[in-house]
């Protein structure tokens, strides 16, 4: 959790806002003449930006510490915490969801701009903007495994132990 959050959650929590501004400039300049690409890209990108902000903030603030709680207990040989929600396997469940949608929302963006290659506009800002776009897919799937694959499964097996 140490490593996602460090790595991937600041990465992101850097990358978001400079794309936004990117891809509002984009929008700006050549937003008009267009519409097929950069309308729906800008309307894409600002429901995943909003709803990825959310999800690092549910994980961070919610999900984290209570797996920090299971982790304590498991180590000091306590029984396992109770929670207002039952097991910790629902809260991660949503965060499962969460993951889901976001791969969807990738892929919109993937197809939007042509595999990351198009050029709606100046082709300066176009090559930063996709090869930063890109570079976001590929961390993306990084963490999203990191969660689905190894954290998510390592608690709900601590989880069955306690
Ligand atoms: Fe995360
Ligand atoms: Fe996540």
């Amino acid at each position: 959790m140490g490593h996602i959050i460090a790595h991937h959650h600041a990465y992101l929590r850097a990358e978001l806002p400079w794309m936004d501004r990117a891809i509002a400039r984009l929008a700006e300049l050549n937003g008009r003449s267009n519409t097929n690409t950069l309308t729906p890209l800008k309307r894409t990108f600002g429901f995943f930006k909003r709803e990825l902000e959310l999800h690092l903030r549910k994980e961070e603030e919610v999900l984290f510490p209570f797996i920090r709680r299971i982790e304590t207990a498991a180590r000091s040989g306590a029984g396992m915490p109770r929670f207002s929600f039952g097991s910790i396997a629902n809260p991660i469940g949503i965060m499962e969801e969460d993951h889901e949608g976001e791969k969807r929302q990738i892929g919109s963006m993937l197809d939007l701009t042509g595999g990351y290659s198009g050029s709606p506009g100046p082709a300066a800002i176009c090559g930063a903007l996709f090869g930063r776009l890109q570079a976001l897919d590929a961390d993306m799937r990084l963490h999203v495994r990191l969660e689905d694959e190894i954290l998510f499964p390592r608690v709900r097996l601590l989880e069955g132990e306690l």
